[in-house]
């Protein structure tokens, strides 16, 4: 492969076969967990329209849907759930590093910490196949909202609190988290978010775990790869700048003022734009329903402050095929859990987890090192001159 081609900028040889700016485009393998169309505003996990699981499943029963390949049965769901239950604990040596950590740490650092700190005593002792990588993938997914939980609570100088084996895993967020059991529609909400998050096609953090789970690193490696690519506001990250952004915006009156300055300055409006959708994202669809219905008094000039971004935005950029994506509401329904802002993106990743870890186990199969080109632009014949005449 590589047909050989002259780069006219430097002269030199270059061996690619095209070339796409940020892989746009672009197919690099199969995959069966999930499907989007772009053009109609489609989501589908392993065959099941998006709007489906959000009505009928379980965040446990879609991640077992996702990383197993078909729906669970009973036994294999309490199984899964229990395997998941069975992690969520932390013990007194996960309680010290989190204590240890910088009050003022971004949770998504303090995320990816966590999972690094995981792979620890395994040592050298783990062996890459689908038996470690599964142990590996349901360990992670068991403790990452029991990190951010009791984070969270340290960091407020409060102490962190074990699990509820009766709850379900979003249910058992947001007890860990406020200390208070949450209500059925509560942890149903969350665990409706959760299900919208899961999966999302080779979205940058599910590249980046591929990246480095081809290389036959071990799942936690990749899953650090993965968290430390959705911080970026270009992708999860995005879920807090949007709050941030409409706060900043301040009321619906100032928003036309706000656009037409990011359009002079070629400035991004946070939770539009995608790189696939060029239509409604689907699960933005359902998030506003929920941000509609749940968004109380406090924050009711900053929802009509998104509602009228949105139609500004539509006006502006519809034509373009940039709409509210998955980010664009999400915010609302968290804050009105009473989940504080710099906590959204660590949800986000929490959800996604599923998605990783089924593509790690997919692409084990068929596996092959990701190594694209880059074009080279640099000088050439650059004559080396020694230190001491430079
Ligand atoms: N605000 C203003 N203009 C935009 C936006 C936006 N949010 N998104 C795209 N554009 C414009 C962009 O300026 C460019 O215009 P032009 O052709 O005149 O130069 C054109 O649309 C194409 O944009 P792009 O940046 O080349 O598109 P991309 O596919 O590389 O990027 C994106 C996709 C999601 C990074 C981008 O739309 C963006 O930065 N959005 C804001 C951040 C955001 O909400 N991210 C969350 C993404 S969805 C959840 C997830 O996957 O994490």
């Amino acid at each position: 492969m590589g047909s050989k081609k002259i780069n006219n900028k430097c002269g030199l040889r270059q061996d690619y076969d095209f070339f796409s700016h940020g892989l746009e485009g672009v197919a690099a393998f199969e995959t069966s967990i999930s499907y989007i169309d772009g053009k109609d505003g489609i989501l589908i996990y392993r065959g099941i329209p998006i709007e489906e699981l959000a009505e009928k499943s379980t965040y446990e029963e879609t991640a077992y849907f996702l990383i197993y390949g078909s729906l669970p049965t009973k036994t294999e769901l309490k199984k899964f759930s229990s395997d998941l239950e069975n992690h969520i604990s932390l013990n007194t040596e996960d309680i010290k590093w989190l204590k240890d950590f910088p009050v003022a740490a971004h949770p998504m650092d303090v995320l990816n910490t966590c999972v690094s700190l995981m792979s620890l005593p395994e040592g050298g002792d783990y062996e890459i196949g689908r038996g470690s990588d599964l142990k590996a993938g349901i360990r992670i997914m068991g403790k990452m909202p029991s990190y951010i939980a009791a984070f969270d609570r340290i960091r407020k100088g409060k102490e962190p609190i074990p699990p509820d084996s009766k709850l379900s895993y979003a249910a058992n967020f947001l007890w860990m988290l406020n200390g208070e059991k949450p209500k059925e529609k509560e942890a149903r909400i969350l665990d409706l978010c959760l299900i919208l998050h899961a999966e999302h096609g080779v979205c940058a953090s599910t590249f980046g775990t591929l990246v480095t789970s081809s290389t036959f690193s071990d799942v936690y490696s990749s899953i650090v790869t993965a968290i430390g690519t959705l911080k970026g506001y270009l992708h999860g990250g995005a879920n807090e700048q949007v709050i941030r952004m409409l706060e900043g915006i301040g009321s619906p009156e100032k928003v036309e003022k706000y656009v037409s300055h990011a359009m002079k300055e070629k400035e991004k409006i946070m939770g539009f734009g995608h790189r696939v959708y060029k239509a409604l994202d689907p699960r933005a669809r359902i998030l506003k329903k929920y941000a509609r219905d749940l968004t109380g008094k406090r924050d009711e000039i900053l929802f009509k402050t998104a509602l009228k971004l949105e139609e500004v935005m539509e006006k502006k950029f519809g034509p373009k095929g940039i709409y509210p994506n998955v980010d664009f509401y999400s915010g609302f329904v968290y804050k009105a859990l009473g989940i504080p802002t710099d906590l959204f993106t660590s949800i986000f990743a929490i959800a996604r987890s599923a998605g990783w870890i089924a593509h790690i186990l997919e692409y084990r199969e068929s596996n092959r090192i990701f190594r694209p080109r880059g074009i080279y632009n640099g000088p050439v014949n650059v004559k080396y001159i020694p230190i001491k005449e430079r």
